[in-house]
């Protein structure tokens, strides 16, 4: 267990969490990343381990510090996650994927750079990549999955909840003039199939703590 929290109340949880906006790489020197500043997940990853569950914390976000009695395994893209989420998911009770996962990766990887030549566009074509929660199948997981959504925030979370199969989904309205992005706080809405209930804006690592709760109450080993 952590160095901390050895009596916490998630004392007896393994609990893995993603984190950070995956990059994907398009040539030697460039790449296609998002807006997730990993903040949310590292806050999930703290705040478990603030109470006692052992946390692996498989995170894209490289600049953010890792919480002390954390372990964790610093990934870019989406398929060497995807790698990572497969190889650890045995290994514990509940799976958090709170890593702005890249839907799409470059077809083909450039080794070197492109050159711009005289040419004033470029196409780059883009291929799915897998889909982390879906590939989590077989594994007896609790899974709990974000979603940002920009309309229809409650039905478009719940479809992704049934879809991806998951215990919990926590949806986040990134509309307008309110990006969490790179925030410490958080207005999320955490939803499962009976009910969703809107939280106040909060900190992180609050959010995290409802998170957490929610989990507490539902999780049976
Ligand atoms: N997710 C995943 N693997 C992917 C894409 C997303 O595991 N390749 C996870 C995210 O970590 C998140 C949840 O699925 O927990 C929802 O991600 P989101 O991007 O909101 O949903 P998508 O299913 O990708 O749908 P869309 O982006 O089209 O809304
Ligand atoms: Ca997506």
């Amino acid at each position: 267990n952590g160095i901390l929290g050895e009596n916490g109340d998630l004392s007896r949880l393994r609990i893995l969490v993603t984190a950070g906006g995956t990059r994907e790489k398009i040539d030697a020197v460039r790449i296609l990343a998002n807006r997730s500043s990993g903040k949310m997940g590292h806050a999930v990853a703290t705040a478990a381990r603030d109470r006692g569950a052992k946390v692996t914390l498989i995170t894209a976000a490289n600049h953010l510090e890792v919480p002390m009695g954390v372990e964790a395994i610093h990934v870019e893209s989406a398929m060497e996650m995807c790698e990572k989420v497969k190889e650890h998911a045995s290994q514990n009770d509940i799976l958090v994927m709170a890593a702005a996962v890249a839907d799409w990766r470059a077809q083909d990887v450039r080794d070197n750079k492109m050159k711009k030549g005289k040419q004033q566009t470029w196409n780059i074509e883009m291929i799915r990549n897998p889909d982390i929660l879906m590939e989590i199948v077989n594994e007896d997981i609790f899974k709990v999955g974000f979603a940002a959504e920009t309309e229809d925030i409650i039905e478009n979370a719940l479809q992704k909840l049934v879809s991806k199969k998951l215990n919990l989904i926590v949806a986040n309205d990134i509309s307008g003039e309110n990006p969490t992005f790179n925030s410490d706080e958080n207005e999320v809405y955490i939803i499962t199939r009976e009910k969703g209930k809107k939280l106040p804006l909060m900190s992180k690592y609050d959010v995290a703590n409802k998170i957490l709760d929610k989990i507490k109450q539902m999780f049976k080993k």
